[in-house]
């Protein structure tokens, strides 16, 4: 993981410069993570989604320092440990296929292999044609898109597509959501403060 932590902290950097209202965000994570180096192991954890769309992801991405991070986690693919997410919702059938179609690898952060004061960072995998519904949480939300196509939405704003290179910036309780079409996503993202309270669908 330390290419992968490398080009974490790189692509940090090029988005914290950036005059965009996510670069305190990334600031926020430069100034928290200890990158001394990792605190315990990963154990690796392959997934099905992973096999079926990671490289297609990677094929995606552009040529910022986002796709760096991107095919520097594809060079690490075989010690990444992957996650599901929303098995809290196993029973609600309007997140079926969120569940088999989203996963996550935890970079920095309070249960990463590389420890992050209240703050967690993450590489997503959202697969084809998957709805990631309307959702919300205290914590403030940084994104950044590596590869791949989807479209999102914050608050009242209307739907935009959003392309490798391009950071996304969910301030604390609006309510967002992201869906792909043909191609499947692969993006940053980080919570920023309170990272122990869970994130809530919203529905209607
Ligand atoms: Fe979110």
């Amino acid at each position: 993981m330390k290419g992968t932590i490398e080009a974490l902290r790189v692509m940090c950097e090029w988005a914290a410069a950036q005059d965009h209202d996510a670069s305190r965000g990334y600031q926020q994570i430069l100034d928290r993570v200890d990158w001394s180096g990792p605190r315990h192991e990963v154990k690796p954890k392959p997934s099905p989604l992973a096999d079926a769309c990671f490289k297609q992801t990677v094929d995606l991405a552009g040529d910022n320092p986002l796709g760096d991070l991107g095919r520097a986690l594809y060079a690490d693919r075989d010690t990444l440990e992957w996650f599901t997410m929303y098995q809290s919702y196993a029973d609600d059938a309007r997140v079926d296929r969120l569940n088999d179609n989203y996963i996550i690898v935890r970079l920095a952060g309070p249960r990463g292999g590389w420890y992050a004061e209240d703050l967690t960072t993450a590489i997503t995998i959202q697969g084809p044609d998957t709805w990631y519904p309307p959702h919300a949480h205290r914590q403030k939300e940084v994104y950044g898109v590596i590869g791949g196509r989807a479209e999102w939405q914050r608050g009242a704003e209307g739907w935009v597509e959003r392309h490798s290179g391009e950071i996304i910036y969910h301030p604390s309780g609006v309510r967002h959501e992201t869906r792909t079409r043909d191609e499947p996503l692969m993006s940053f993202a980080s919570w920023i403060d309170h990272v122990h309270l869970p994130s809530l669908f919203v529905w209607g």
